[in-house]
């Protein structure tokens, strides 16, 4: 582990190691074309003010980047500075200066003065909310930042154990149990999506548009692939935590063998897209 990985906050319960950071590169590959509709569907474009909520190694900031221009700004936040680090790096050889990254756990309440309150045109918040163990400070965040009329794209999840491998998926599905399990052990709720509207209306947001982005594969296609990746490595962690023995993964293994030498299903977790708008 290097030592920006070794800095970051211990309780994130996937790591911030660089397999890690290589397989979220996959996954935004993965996922690219749903983000852009989105931020579409959400208005967001040239010179405006964005926040990226949870950015990661920021794959999405780059791109938020690019699309508002030098004459916009970018405020990317996570609590992961080997992630930081590495986008760090990445505004400085692309010479986006519009960026500014702020390490911050978003579990905790943030200082309006480093926020620039209601100055920010939207937020983009993937995969992030489903981490925290307190929900509020970020909501007050984006209450704050947001100007009135902004807007706020999620991708979270609304139901994790509907990830299932069609037929024979029967280890997968403890597998998943199990991965719910480690999650909501470190205080995360993969099922987030559910809890947000009621939470989102009470500080005065208004519900734009809301879709299913859940996806249905034959496994030689991305959405299926996309959860092959997550298995070739999550296993490991999880038994690291101690949730996930040689033998359940042995039989895990002759799943996903069977399912290489017959047609299978891969069904993803709902995932949803949600757009809000700051009243
Ligand atoms: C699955 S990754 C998603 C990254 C990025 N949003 C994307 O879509 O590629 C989850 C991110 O949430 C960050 N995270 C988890 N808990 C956090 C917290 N309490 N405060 C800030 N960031 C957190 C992690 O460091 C990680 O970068």
């Amino acid at each position: 582990m290097n030592r920006a990985a070794a800095r970051d906050n211990r309780s994130y319960v996937l790591g911030s190691h660089a397999e890690e950071r290589a397989r979220l590169n996959r996954q935004h590959c993965i996922w690219q074309e749903a983000m852009l509709s989105a931020w579409q569907r959400a208005g967001f474009g040239p010179g405006q003010r964005l926040i990226d909520l949870g950015c990661g190694p920021g794959f999405a900031s780059l791109e938020l980047a690019e699309l508002v221009g030098p004459s916009g700004g970018v405020l990317a936040i996570d609590s992961a500075a080997a992630y930081l680090d590495h986008l760090q790096e990445q505004c400085r050889q692309r010479r986006l200066e519009q960026v500014r990254i702020l390490q911050h756990d978003l579990a905790e309440p943030l200082a309006s003065a480093a926020l620039d309150a209601g100055s920010w045109d939207g937020a983009w918040c993937r995969w992030l909310a489903m981490f925290l163990p307190r929900l509020d400070p970020l909501l007050d965040l984006l209450k704050q930042a947001l100007r009135p009329g902004g807007r706020l794209v999620l991708h979270e999840y609304v139901r994790w154990d509907s990830f299932a491998l069609h037929p024979r998926g029967e280890q997968l599905a403890r597998f998943v149990q199990r991965c719910i399990l480690h999650w909501r052990d470190h205080g995360g709720d993969p099922d987030v999506a559910a809890r947000l509207p009621a939470l989102l209306e009470a500080r005065g947001f208004r519900l734009l548009h809301s879709d299913s982005l859940m996806a249905c594969s034959p496994g030689d296609q991305p959405k299926a692939l996309w959860l092959q990746d997550f298995l070739a490595s999550y296993p490991a962690q999880l038994s690291a935590a101690g949730l996930w023995s040689a033998t359940e993964q042995t039989a895990l293994e002759a799943e996903l063998s069977w399912a290489r030498r017959h047609t299978s299903l891969w069904i993803t977790p709902a995932l949803v897209e949600m757009v809000w708008e700051r009243r």
